[in-house]
């Protein structure tokens, strides 16, 4: 689809930047920026900042960055064009459809029409339940368990009926294509003859809602002993498992002002204590969390607490769960109800109070792990010696080194082991991951060298000057600056920036509107957050300095080789003239890359 510059334009100057990263990021104001933790690499302290006078983000810790619509499409993982159209919106802006390739408006048609066939089957499956005959066991299984008609309402739970095509009847009735009828994951081909039929038959149904409230999918839970027990939606164009989690569109606004959120197991879980009154959960409906997940969840809530059956299976999804949440650095406790309950089980025996009560009292993710250790090994020698080979997997995922060393002292006193020799063991197992990890290939970064950084630098703080302090471009214009610079990268964007003409106060957002490339875009970030590298003082003499200096270096060393070639030529040592020639080939190239 192409989408006209003047619309980009409008979007970029309708949209602000703090309101639609504050949906997914937990921003507090700082100064002139807004910091937060960054979705986009897992941190502990904020090195994510938004920046509202020039409407642009950067990470300070992964270097992500660039304006409003790069950050909707990071976030979302979606296209450029999906972007701009998502947020134009949202803001009322009128896109012009007519250019979209017929390939893209195809999977664009699909996905809407799959979100309008999940919705029509959404209110089929939910007056079953409410009106129909054979809704009636339906019914009374709910209220045996005691959900109530308002929770019933609020998240559309719904009855499949025992047939083999009253999904499909809707989708002939509907006109609904052959090939959305198969993508929707509602109805199966029939093996032996034609046609289609349900999947979900005779099953109480739960929608599973995106954030943006659409209807995704389905669970489906049977009423009796038959198995399986739950059946799911498989992946379809608009459900994608690894990022939709149970309930959190009604909860979300709860986890963000308690600041953190219950993650339970099941969709009767969930709704169960969102009934009781305790409405920051999310379930995970039996899939593996994973760091899409997290890092879902870390938009409405900095703290975790997983809650898990105390029964094996339990345990085993508590221990799989944490070390997606030590890498991606959450503050996670993991809350293990008393044997043979689950939070449904536990909310309806014993109330919200006790279950609140429980929860503030939910272990560390160390103690947790410690205690499953113990319960596994015992105490004996043999046992202990098990245990600390088994925590130090765990310990060396903690990349605060205090944090880290207060576990190794809380392990030691409880194995009884000295700490120095609990020390030594994580040690050991962090070098030999590390020994790993150096046997690949070298970053880049590593390979440069100190001259090129220098010099990178150097220029970096004149583009940066250039974008906080535009007065400044026409004392790099007047003086050639970019002449002299030897990256030819950050040459191309300084060029780019001095071609862009705005007023001084929209500069920046003009700018990174300019930058079609993903990493040009992080760069011009970057460059503009950092607007500490210039002097404050007197910007324009700083400048010069800077730009006097860029010229001299390159200046001479230019001259030394220069003057050495010329030497070499008048001596007719025609050897030691390639070798410097190579030499000053060399040197540009280094600098070029
Ligand atoms: P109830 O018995 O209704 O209270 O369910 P529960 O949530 O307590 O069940 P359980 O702890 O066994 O399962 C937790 C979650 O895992 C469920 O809510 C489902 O989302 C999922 N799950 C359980 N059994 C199955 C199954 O047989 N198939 C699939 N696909 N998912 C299941
Ligand atoms: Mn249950």
């Amino acid at each position: 689809m192409h989408i006209p510059e003047e619309k980009i334009s409008e979007i970029l100057n309708t949209s602000d930047i703090v309101e639609i990263i504050s949906e997914s990021v937990i921003l507090k104001n700082s100064g002139r920026n807004f910091f937060g933790l960054c979705p986009f690499h897992s941190e502990k302290t904020p090195s994510f900042s938004v920046n509202p006078g020039k409407q642009i983000f950067h990470c300070f810790g992964c270097s992500a960055g660039g304006n409003v619509i790069s950050y909707v499409m990071k976030y979302h993982g979606i296209t450029f064009p999906e972007a701009a159209k998502m947020l134009a919106q949202r803001y009322n802006i009128v896109i012009e459809t007519k250019d979209i390739s017929p390939a893209k408006r195809e999977q664009l048609n699909l996905k809407e029409n799959l979100f309008r066939l999940n919705k029509k089957v959404m209110e089929v499956y939910s007056s079953q339940l409410c009106t129909s005959a054979q809704g009636e066991a339906a019914r009374n299984y709910l209220k045996n368990r005691g959900t109530t008609d308002d929770i019933i309402q609020e998240f559309g739970l719904g009855f499949s009926p025992d047939a083999w095509e009253c999904v499909v009847n809707v989708l002939k009735k509907q006109k609904v294509l052959r090939k959305v009828a198969i993508q929707s994951g509602l109805v199966m081909e029939r093996k032996q003859s034609k046609g289609f039929y349900d999947r979900f038959r005779n099953r109480i149904m739960f929608p599973i809602f995106d954030i943006n409230m659409q209807v995704a999918g389905f669970g489906g839970r049977v009423m009796d002993d038959s198995m399986p027990k739950y059946m799911n939606s498989p992946e379809t164009p608009v459900y994608n498992k690894s990022r939709i989690l149970y309930g959190l569109h009604a909860s979300k606004q709860y986890c963000r002002q308690l600041g953190f959120v219950y993650i339970v197991e099941g969709y009767f879980d969930f709704l169960s204590l969102y009934q009781h009154g305790i409405k920051n959960a999310v379930a995970t409906s039996g899939t593996a969390l994973t760091s899409d997940h997290v890092r879902l969840l870390k938009g409405y809530a900095s703290k975790m607490v997983l809650v898990f059956d105390s029964d094996a299976a339990g345990i085993h999804a508590a221990k799989r769960s944490i070390k997606t949440f030590m890498q991606e650095g959450v503050d996670i406790r993991v809350l293990v109800l008393p044997e043979g309950n689950d939070p449904d089980s536990f909310v309806v025996k014993y109330g919200a109070d006790a279950f609140s009560e429980k929860a503030s009292k939910a272990k560390t993710v160390m103690q947790f792990l410690l205690q499953v250790s113990i319960d596994t090994h015992g105490l004996s020698v043999e046992g202990r010696m098990k245990i600390l080979d088994e925590m130090k997997e765990h310990l060396m995922l903690i990349h605060d080194g205090a944090l880290r060393s207060l576990y190794v002292k809380e392990l030691s006193e409880t194995l009884n082991i000295d700490e120095k020799a609990v020390l030594e063991k994580v040690r050991e197992q962090v070098v030999n991951q590390v020994a790993k990890k150096t046997f690949l290939p070298g970053s880049e970064k590593d390979d440069k060298n100190e001259k090129q950084l220098e010099s990178d630098r150097r220029e970096e703080q004149v583009i940066s000057m250039m974008l906080n302090y535009p007065e400044i471009i026409k004392e790099v214009e007047k003086t050639d600056t970019l002449d002299y610079f030897y990256s030819e990268k950050l040459k191309r964007i300084a060029k780019k920036i001095i071609m862009v003409d705005s007023p001084k106060d929209a500069f920046v957002t003009k700018v990174m509107a300019s930058m079609k490339k993903d990493e040009d875009q992080q760069l011009i970030a970057s460059l503009a957050m950092n607007d500490f590298l210039c002097e404050k003082e007197d910007i324009h003499e700083t400048a010069l300095s800077i730009i006097n200096r860029i010229i001299r270096v390159r200046t001479k060393q230019e001259n030394t080789l220069t003057s050495k070639i010329i030497s070499a030529e008048k001596g007719c040592n025609s050897e030691l003239m390639a070798l410097l020639k190579q030499k000053q080939d060399q040197i540009r190239q280094l600098h070029d890359r």
